[in-house]
């Protein structure tokens, strides 16, 4: 077999029109919206014109399916709400590229997939974690994203293009290729990271409630004001999270909304996003104690009320060694000596499948080390790169029957 590294990066250039936004190449694709139905759309189409028979879940995980037992490739195709043009899109479109010049080749046997909701719209990387049986379906549909949507209604976009279940028993194994989102790549000049763990993460929505009031008239030290509620409450944790925390433990509040949000009321209400990640499961255990003890002791200093929504989170999980050698000869053929073993301190729907089948993971440098944004972007030889090391592999992996022979 022998991928095409201009057919793979035309698809590529092809798929980041949906939703193509900002400066660079950024993308607004979020899970559901109009530019993300489009594009699983069009996916379908590719996975089709390429001989597999495609078959969409109810989430809207989009599959392209080989005929037998075959090793499932790919990745996500939703976006942050302001995201780059390769998050999830590398890893679906090199998938589609290897399987198709697979198929012409007749042999190995792979199949692709397009998660849904990987960025969490929703909740955690939402698509993968239903179709693994982390989520029930019905717990899924009760989320709301943070304009109060449910994920019961969002899904009704995708509702006509839905085949049925997907049975996960077909599949012998799962490899993910993503850029890396991070700095230690670009930063050595090496061109591939084989991935050995990915981080495990927890993540809830909190509230505090306190009294909305005029913003000339209230004299401060009677405010129940919910924003000197955060501030102090992020100050506090800061310092509390030092003698529990390393130097990779990761901790963010990333989504704040206000109530009512304007200049002249001191806000009653508060609600905003915690989130925290560790290869560590028991520190990520320690850290919600110490959250759910601050925002505790805020509250009652500050006369509010608070209060947490459900904690959603998935554990720190290793790489499978078989999978992850193959990844490695692969590195080794491609970029002798210019790659490198490495964690992910993302997260990617490989965790969740790791549940059903062994997983693997391969990365490519992110310029400046930059991911969730706009400017996100790879050089096209490491795009290339990474889909010849996705080639290397499935043929080795042929040869041990994960792709058939
Ligand atoms: C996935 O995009 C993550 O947040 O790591
Ligand atoms: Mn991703
Ligand atoms: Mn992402």
């Amino acid at each position: 077999m022998q991928t095409d590294p201009q057919r793979f990066l035309t698809d590529l250039h092809q798929l980041r029109s949906f939703g193509a936004a900002g400066i660079g190449k950024g993308v607004v694709r979020p899970a559901y919206s109009d530019a993300d139905v489009a594009a699983r759309k069009w996916l379908a189409d590719r996975f089709t014109e390429a001989g597999l028979r495609v078959e969409i879940d109810p989430m809207g995980n989009v599959f392209g399916l080989a005929e037998g037992p075959s090793l499932l490739m790919g990745s996500h195709s939703d976006s942050q709400p302001e995201g780059g043009w390769l998050d999830g899109a590398l890893g679906v479109i090199a998938a589609l590229e290897v399987a198709r010049a697979a198929r012409e080749a007749g042999g190995p046997v792979v199949s692709v997939v397009s998660f849904q909701d990987e960025e969490g719209r929703f909740g955690v990387t939402t698509g993968s974690a239903v179709w693994s049986g982390h989520l029930a379906l019905d717990d899924a549909d009760a989320l709301v994203d943070h304009a109060g949507v449910t994920l019961a209604k969002a899904r009704q976009a995708i509702a006509d293009m839905v085949t049925g279940e997907v049975d996960p028993a077909q599949f012998t194994g799962f490899v993910e290729l993503h850029i890396e989102q991070g700095p230690t790549l670009d930063i050595s000049g090496e061109q591939i990271g084989v991935v050995t763990d990915i981080v495990g993460i927890r993540d809830m929505k909190m509230t505090f409630e306190g009294q909305q009031n005029h913003a000339g008239t209230t004299p401060m030290h009677l405010r129940r004001d919910a924003f000197q509620a955060v501030s102090a409450f992020n100050t506090a944790l800061n310092d509390r999270f030092r003698n529990v925390v390393t130097p990779s433990t990761v901790w963010t509040i990333g989504h704040l909304s206000l109530h009512p949000n304007a200049s002249s009321i001191v806000p009653g209400r508060a609600v905003f996003s915690m989130q925290w990640r560790d290869g560590d499961a028991a520190r990520l255990g320690r850290m919600e104690e110490i959250i759910r003890e601050t925002a505790a002791e805020v509250a009652e200093t500050q006369g509010m009320t608070p209060s947490c929504g459900p904690l959603l989170g998935l554990e720190p999980v290793a790489m499978d060694a078989d999978l992850r050698s193959a990844l490695q000869q692969g590195a080794e053929a491609v970029a002798p000596g210019n790659w490198r073993k490495m964690p992910s301190g993302a997260l990617h729907d490989a965790t969740n499948v790791s549940r059903l089948m062994p997983v693997a993971m391969l990365f490519v440098p992110s310029i400046g080390g930059i991911s969730h944004a706009f400017e996100e972007d790879t050089r096209e030889d490491d795009l290339v790169a990474g889909v010849r090391v996705l080639e290397h592999a499935v043929k080795a992996l042929a040869e041990s029957s994960f792709a058939g022979k």
